[in-house]
């Protein structure tokens, strides 16, 4: 699979999800390196999904998130823990979902065109070893069948991807 087929598939949201997870499997079919699969999972969440500005991770590093594989403007590279909605996802290991960035206390404007985002805690052995970030210039763009399709691609990357980050 090529990034130019990658594209918004159409039908309801959870058949969307259903159909870009199975090209992500293919994607990852037989591959553990954590960093090729989380640059391809940003690149076919960013293409695949409509309404993103960004997509992307940040990975543990001691007591802050630094920037890993993503799509999307230039990011800032390093959030301590507890900052931001990043950084607040990764100290609470719940996903959290904006709708209005602005409203936000302590959102970390990296795209000025961001309106709302969420984050999906990366957990392993307990512990938070990242985060999946996903921006919008849409208001309100992340709803529950978003929460559930982007926690079944985190499960996939942690359950496929092995290798020392
Ligand atoms: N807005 C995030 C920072 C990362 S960017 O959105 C790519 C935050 O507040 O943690």
């Amino acid at each position: 699979m090529f990034a130019s087929t990658v594209k918004p598939i159409a039908g309801d949201k959870p058949a969307q999800y259903r159909r870009l997870l199975d090209q992500a499997r293919v994607l990852f079919e037989g591959e553990s390196d954590s960093l090729a699969n989380a640059a391809n999972l940003a690149a076919l969440l960013y293409h695949g999904l409509p309404d993103l500005n960004w997509a992307g991770f940040y990975f543990r590093r001691g007591n802050d998130l630094v920037l890993g594989p993503f799509q999307g403007l230039p990011a800032c590279v390093r959030i301590p823990l507890g900052r931001g909605v990043c950084g607040s996802a990764a100290q609470s290991g719940q996903v959290l979902s904006v709708p209005d960035v602005n409203a936000y206390p302590g959102h970390i404007a990296c795209d000025a065109h961001s309106r709302s985002e969420i984050v999906i805690p990366l957990e392993r052995g307990g512990e938070v070893i990242g985060v999946l970030d996903l921006d919008s210039p849409k208001l309100a763009r992340f709803d529950a069948d978003d929460e559930t399709g982007l926690a079944a691609f985190a499960a996939l990357w942690l359950e496929m991807s092995r290798t020392e980050l």
